[in-house]
């Protein structure tokens, strides 16, 4: 384990940093390109803050349960018999081999290794022979459990114990979210777009944040909306950015018969991107996944009222417009490249 950066690096490191945006710069180039900085962003940032793990709809149901890895740490998400929703690191008390894989529904948590049981709340119920130990009580163990919450129609978990709870945190963000999509919480999976990426993660989260390069990368997207009425509002941890949709007939895709006139975007702190473009109801949800230093992976959760009908092989390029696209993949790789190059002239300024 390493120790966290002095005060004087963190000082260093974000010296450009100003809270007047008109004159504020990037962090130094090392927090984009050194994995030590990886490390404190991992621990520091990811490990503490509330990271989006799916759909409420994969875990509806009694017994339903996923397996997730929240900053690299493995995570079992369950539904249990209650219907309350719960949250273990998927480790086994025993020799701690991993407990569930995948996603499915069970009615217990057996370990494939010595098979121990627990019950849907993570308390061990067996032990096979284990009757004759002494001292050993089943009732004292029980999986650790990790904080989990259900935000406007999805779920999310924090390995901080003690962290503000995310509907406290993010103020009006699920109002606002529930006010342009209120059908969020009916909802279906549709597809999934992954893009692994040789960038840093705050690079990813950079080129989203701003549409500056829009004009130049994704000019069918400044076709779909009506570009004078994007508006980015900053609020605590997350960001709004709104748009009414443009013409009808477009370079992106048609929009003449759209239900969802409205493009309705949020960024919330760290890594989470909801996305309710134009068009028919739907809602995209971007997770960016730091792994390395110079690695981000990318999941596009894609659903919709009726995903069954919709085309999702041609979704990539209707969503290419704005957002997940390989230009913006290709600006993050290039961002890196520079990040590097600047390194190297400056000793990490
Ligand atoms: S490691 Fe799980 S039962 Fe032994
Ligand atoms: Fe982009």
């Amino acid at each position: 384990m390493t120790d966290l950066p002095s005060r004087e690096q963190f000082a260093t490191i974000g010296a450009g940093y100003s809270p007047d945006v008109s004159c504020s710069m990037s962090l130094k180039a090392d927090a984009y390109t050194d994995p030590a900085w990886y490390e404190v962003d991992r621990s520091e940032i990811i490990a503490r803050n509330w990271q989006w793990v799916c759909h409420v709809e994969k875990l509806r149901a009694p017994g339903s349960y996923l397996a997730a890895e929240i900053a690299g740490r493995p995570i079992a998400l369950v539904r249990d018999r209650e219907g309350v929703l719960r949250a273990f690191y998927n480790v086994c008390k025993h020799r701690a081999h991993h407990l569930l894989s995948g996603e499915g529904t069970a009615s217990r948590i057996m370990c494939p290794y010595h098979a121990w049981v627990y019950r849907l709340d993570g308390q061990l119920v067996r032990a096979p022979e284990t009757e004759n130990l002494s001292g050993f009580d089943a009732s004292s163990i029980c999986l650790d459990e990790v904080q989990v919450t259900e935000f406007s129609g999805f779920v999310f978990v924090n390995l901080d114990p003690d962290a503000v709870p995310l509907s406290q945190a993010s103020e009006n963000l699920e109002t606002e979210i529930r006010h342009w999509a209120p059908d969020i919480e009916e909802l279906t999976f549709g597809h999934r777009l992954s893009y692994d990426i040789k960038s840093n993660w705050k690079n990813v989260v950079d080129n989203f944040l701003e549409c500056y390069h829009c004009p130049i990368a994704h000019k069918d997207f400044c076709n779909l909306v009506d570009m004078d009425t994007y508006e980015v509002t900053t609020h605590g941890i997350y960001s709004s950015h709104m748009a009414e949709a443009g013409q009808g007939a477009n370079t992106a895709y048609d929009v003449s018969n759209a239900t969802v006139r409205t493009h309705a975007v949020w960024w919330l702190w760290p890594t989470t991107c909801f996305m309710r473009y134009p068009g028919r109801s739907s809602m995209i949800v971007l997770n960016i996944i730091p792994v390395g230093a110079d690695r981000t992976l990318e999941t596009y959760d894609f659903s919709s009222r009726r995903p069954s009908r919709m085309k999702w092989r041609r979704m990539p390029s209707a969503i290419s417009t704005r957002c997940c696209s390989a230009k913006t993949s290709t600006s993050s790789k290039a961002c890196r490249r520079g990040w590097q190059r600047l390194r190297s002239l400056k000793g990490g300024s």
